[in-house]
């Protein structure tokens, strides 16, 4: 009687030690991902309130700790802002509306028909398509008094959404500073959003003039001599669509379908 021998190549063999090692391998990618996810989650909120203490010009460079970050960051109130009813919410509206401020993500919920609008051609200033009822806003207080706001704006440049932060002083007119955290715009062209130097000529300008947004991008550099100077900043060269974004991003984010009443009641 003949034994059958045994092929450790046959075809069946190879198909179910591949099964066999895709298998496996796919449990390790599941579980590394369901093991990272709070790292990932604390990084992207840790990412945020660096950037919104950069805009607000309280990043200290030498910061690198995590806890000198928070530490930092616990400087600020933060609140929810109901963008359709152009107001604050209470803590008990938050709780009510079941918004968890550090996690909330105003860019899912733009995307939520139930949490956001459409804005239309005529209101869609900064391209966004659809805006979120709800944004978070992050004041910095002394005495009940707000000494500085940080609001978080987005636009489309030229080839894509610009996310960033602009700070304004306690009249709700002053730009404290502004920063771009995310965008992917051409490096050295559209991409200079992000240079410091460039961001560096923000702080100290004026975002309204007799009620109405009058900031601007101007196309090449600001005319110091002109009036309308203090509500000026250089455009990018070779970037002017970029920069047109930046100027239309500010002007929705200000504006009546944005932050406009919220600050229009701290100017009062
Ligand atoms: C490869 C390439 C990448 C570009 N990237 C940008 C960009 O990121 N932002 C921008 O505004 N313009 C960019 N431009 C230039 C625009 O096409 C357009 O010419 C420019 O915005 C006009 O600006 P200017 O009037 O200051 O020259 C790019 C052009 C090329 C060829």
């Amino acid at each position: 009687m003949s034994e059958a021998t045994y092929d450790k190549d046959s075809i069946k063999n190879v198909v179910m030690v591949a099964l066999g090692v895709c298998f496996v391998c796919a449990i390790i990618v599941s579980m590394a991902a369901v093991q990272l996810k709070p790292l990932q989650v604390a990084n992207k909120e840790l990412d945020r309130n660096k950037n919104i203490l950069i805009a607000a010009g309280l990043f200290e460079p030498d910061v690198t700790q995590i806890s000198e970050i928070d530490t930092l960051f616990e400087q600020f109130t933060v609140k929810v802002v109901d963008l359709q009813e152009k107001r604050f919410l209470t803590m008990t509206e938050v709780i009510d509306a079941g918004i968890d401020v550090k996690k909330y993500d105003q860019r899912k919920a733009a995307k939520d028909p139930s949490q956001s609008i459409e804005l239309g051609q005529q209101r869609d200033i900064a391209s966004i398509s659809r805006r979120a009822r709800y944004s978070v806003a992050y004041l910095l207080e002394n005495d009940g008094q707000v000494d500085r706001i940080v609001l978080p704006v987005h636009g489309y440049g030229l080839w894509s959404t610009l996310y960033g932060f602009i700070a304004l002083e306690g009249d709700g007119n002053t730009v404290a500073g502004i920063t771009f955290y995310e965008q992917k715009e051409t490096a050295g062209l559209g991409g200079e959003v992000d240079n410091p130097a460039w961001k560096g000529l923000w702080p100290g300008k004026l975002i309204y003039a007799n009620d109405e947004v009058a900031f601007e991008v101007t196309k090449g550099p600001v005319d110091p001599k002109s009036s309308r100077a203090q509500y000026q900043v250089d455009g990018l060269s070779g970037a002017t669509l970029t920069s047109r974004g930046v100027q239309n991003l500010i002007a929705f984010w200000m504006g009546e379908d944005g932050f406009g009443p919220i600050l229009k009641n701290l100017q009062g």
